[in-house]
């Protein structure tokens, strides 16, 4: 009898200490198993005469459903650990705020520089893009502003350490200007026939967006900005037209009439006459203050004739407008390093 309780005793202490069910399993065998320890004691009833036969038989197959008991047991106890295990391995917290990639989005003045390409395109002009890297003769003197020239310093930039065929520093583009003079030239040349044959050729109708460069560093200037180049040139172009394209182009642009323009004369080597040109919104946080928007002016006769254009048939204007400054003006910003400086904390308020 003592036998059985220790029997059942060394059982449960084998299956307790059994840390995975393969483990508990071979122990299981040890017992169980065709030559386990109970059985061997079940064979062994085969020697005992009857009446302890059937004694000792009850006693063997108590002790074995005990086992059996404690096998059940301990197999439950590691199937609810291990359920326990994967649960808590894993465990969400459906709390937790969501993760998201992050939207990207446009930014301020390539939103402002694409409303300027849809407006001016619906007024029938090309949008045209150009070397932000120019020659000597590009930036300054086609555009009547010869070397050597005081109103040179008024675009002061920055140059590139290569010469340009002339023995000419290149420089960052000061100004989108220089894409009148390539824009017009590709023009003249597309229509060398009908310029050849004394018969009109198609107006030039174009905008020219870009970045742009000068030697200058504050609130309202960085060395790097963006301007938007205006040219129409025509046989009968106008100041009137380009008062009318103008208007036309702040209206919708801040989409609303409330607002006064007007031209306050002014010098670019490559207009005559040249104006800058100033607004005043009626109402608003900005009402009565005149806020500048474009220089422009009529194309000045040597710069049309260095389009490679015939300067008593052909006249026109230009004006450019500086994208960063619309979209200050429109999305109320009022320091335009804000613009550069790449902060997404800035940059996710215009999404
Ligand atoms: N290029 C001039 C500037 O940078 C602006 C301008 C463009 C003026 C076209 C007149 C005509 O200041």
């Amino acid at each position: 009898m003592n036998d059985l309780v220790d029997l059942v005793e060394a059982a449960r202490a084998e299956f307790t200490a059994a840390p995975t069910p393969a483990a508990l399993e071979d122990a299981k065998a040890r017992f169980l198993g065709k030559s386990g320890r109970v059985t061997e004691l079940l064979k062994g009833l085969a020697a005992l005469a009857h009446e302890a036969k059937k004694a000792r038989g009850a006693e063997i197959n108590q002790a074995k459903a005990a086992i059996e008991a404690a096998l059940q047991a301990r197999r439950e106890a590691l199937a609810a650990a291990e359920l326990e295990r994967q649960l808590r391995a894993e465990a969400l917290d459906v709390t937790l705020p969501g993760r998201s990639r992050g939207t990207g989005s446009l930014h301020p003045v390539s939103r402002t520089i694409e409303r300027i390409e849809a407006i001016f395109a619906s007024m029938g002009f090309d949008v045209a893009e150009g070397p932000e890297i120019e020659t000597d003769w590009m930036s300054f003197t086609a555009l009547n502003n010869p070397e050597n020239h005081p109103a040179r310093s008024m675009q002061d930039t920055f140059y590139v350490d290569l010469k340009d065929a002339e023995g000419r520093w290149l420089n960052l583009r000061p100004h989108t200007s220089p894409m009148q003079v390539r824009y017009a030239r590709q023009h003249a040349a597309r229509h060398a026939q009908e310029i050849a044959a004394g018969r009109p050729m198609p107006e030039i109708r174009v905008i020219a967006p870009g970045r742009t460069y000068r030697v200058d560093s504050d609130a309202t200037h960085s060395p790097m900005f963006h301007q938007c180049e205006g040219l129409w040139i025509g046989q009968n172009v106008s100041f009137k037209d380009l008062k009318v394209v103008l208007s036309d182009f702040v209206r919708r642009f801040f989409e609303t009439d409330d607002f006064d323009m007007r031209f306050r004369p002014s010098f670019f080597p490559f207009t005559e006459p040249s104006a800058e040109v100033d607004i005043a919104f009626r109402d608003g946080p900005l009402a009565g203050r005149w806020l500048e928007v474009a220089g422009s002016g009529q194309v000045h006769p040597n710069v049309v004739r260095n389009f490679g254009l015939d300067a008593e048939a052909n006249i026109g204007f230009a004006f450019g407008m500086g994208p960063d400054r619309l979209a200050m003006l429109r999305d109320g910003i009022d320091d335009m390093r804000l613009l550069f400086e790449g902060d997404l904390r800035f940059l996710a308020q215009f999404r």
